[in-house]
């Protein structure tokens, strides 16, 4: 099939008009609504300085409104180097390095924080964060237990707190734009969705025990999760990704992405599937154990299958109708497809991605960033781009695609009570125990 595709400048020329039409509304402060009302700046702490922590710390310093003030990691040199990062650019000792980020959440000076950490600590940290009065930005996945998240939801609601999931493909106007095509059916129809993304590969990681290096507060590191012994590549960022104690691997971490659009194209952000069927592999050796690879089919309650792939069952299946990309999602509709990744726009017709949309067209919010929109949320006690819910609820197909290939059958689940049909075993893969004294 013939696939068109649109360029970011003629996309911008043919859609200078709407644009101007979604302009982000002015800002509200809180205070002049009633509400809490944060500093005139907001004030930030960045919880996890690694890789990712690093990069979404300098976007926010791009931010003359925004403001850090404390940064916290277990390791020593990662904490200090944000902090010299960040006293370089707004003046000596303006920021506080700490290891334990309860002292962070004690401050009350402090308006929202940046989790960044490897998955298992995103839910427990956002907890604390909101039981302290923080807003928070929170990387993607949700993490290792969806009875957590729960949790989480209810401290979010009885705190009013702002919430970002750190999926930033909902502020690029490539996804968004797919998305608004599929929402008013300019494909027709929606029949069906394939969503897939990067996976593990092979085997990987050190098992020979050594001691924890002068660093690291291999404790902190591992929070509520068991205890085992360190290894070369159990803290590095490999080891924050695949191993299961702390995360449920690119299935989730990678997965987050296209499923999250998946979930804003069909109009979903609260629901799920509710059946799931495939395959998966997991590693046979070495420190990874987390799904390696998966061939999911899942079916949502209004009959729009999703098939959800890591990229190794996805090639043969996507180069066919599209030029081929490690992640993506498509969405086919009776009368064509459209399909996005972060490099292209691509659909069945070119007259598909030229589609002027009417006045009473859905409209998907207009995102300036992901980090930009949070903090205007911040300021007017707005959603975000990427709330709470769409979190919650792109998570839970990565849990039960990972539950699917784990416990090896089918399962079911009830999206209002947001509970696992007839599968107790299945039901209890959800949970998990929190080291003490960790407690939700
Ligand atoms: N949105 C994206 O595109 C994207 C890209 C890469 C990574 N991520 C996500 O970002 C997260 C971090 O990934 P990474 O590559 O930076 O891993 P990383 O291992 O490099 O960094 C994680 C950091 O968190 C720190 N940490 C651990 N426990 C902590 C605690 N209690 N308090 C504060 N800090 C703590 C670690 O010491 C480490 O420095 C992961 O959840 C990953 O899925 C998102």
């Amino acid at each position: 099939m013939a696939t068109a595709m649109l360029s970011r400048r003629s996309f911008l020329k043919s859609s200078a008009a709407s644009a101007a039409a979604l302009a982000v509304p002015t800002l509200i402060p809180a205070r002049v609504r009633g509400q809490q009302a944060p500093s005139r700046k907001v004030t930030l702490a960045a919880l996890g300085v690694g890789g990712r922590g690093t990069a979404v710390m300098h976007g926010f310093m791009q931010h003359a409104d925004a403001q850090f003030l404390a940064v916290c990691d277990p390791f020593q040199s990662r904490r200090e180097a944000a902090k010299a990062t960040l006293d370089t650019h707004y003046g000596r000792n303006a920021v506080t390095a700490y290891a334990d980020y309860r002292e962070v959440l004690a401050r009350p000076d402090i308006d929202a924080v940046i989790i960044c950490t490897q998955d298992h600590w995103h839910v427990p940290l956002a907890i604390a964060a909101a039981r302290a009065g923080k807003d928070m930005y929170v990387e993607k996945p949700l993490g290792v237990s969806l009875e957590w998240a729960k949790v989480l939801r209810e401290e979010l609601r009885r705190g009013a707190r702002v919430f970002q999931y750190g999926t930033q493909q909902r502020s690029d106007w490539k996804f968004r734009t797919a998305c608004e095509l599929a929402r008013n059916q300019v494909v027709g129809k929606l029949q069906r969705i394939e969503a897939w993304c990067a996976s593990l590969g092979g085997p990987g990681g050190s098992t020979a025990p050594l001691a924890a290096p002068p660093d690291l507060n291999y404790d902190l590191w591992l929070g509520p999760a068991p205890v085992s012994p360190y290894t070369a590549d159990r803290c590095t960022a490999n080891g924050t990704y695949h191993i299961y104690d702390y995360a449920l691997g690119f299935i989730a971490g990678w997965g987050a992405h296209p499923l999250d659009i998946a979930q804003w194209g069909l109009g979903s952000d609260d629901t799920s599937p509710v059946a799931y069927a495939g395959t998966g592999t997991l590693p046979t050796a070495g420190l990874w154990d987390t799904v390696a690879s998966w061939d999911i089919h899942c079916r949502y309650a209004n009959g729009v299958d999703l098939h959800f792939m890591s990229a190794d069952v996805a090639q043969p299946i996507v180069t066919p109708y599209r030029p081929w990309c490690d992640h993506g999602t498509t969405f086919f509709g009776d009368q064509g497809w459209v399909s996005v990744d972060r490099g292209r726009l691509c659909a069945s017709a070119p007259g598909l991605l030229k589609a002027r949309l009417g006045p009473d067209a859905i409209r998907l919010k207009a995102s300036p960033g992901q980090d930009r929109d949070f903090l205007d949320c911040v300021l007017s006690r707005e959603p975000t781009v990427n709330p709470f819910e769409s979190a919650m609820r792109s998570d839970t197909i990565s849990h039960l695609a990972d539950v699917v290939v784990r416990s090896g059958r089918p399962l079911r689940w009830d999206p209002l009570q947001e509970a696992v049909v007839g599968d107790d075993a299945a039901a209890r893969r959800l949970d998990r125990p929190m080291r003490a004294p960790y407690a939700v």
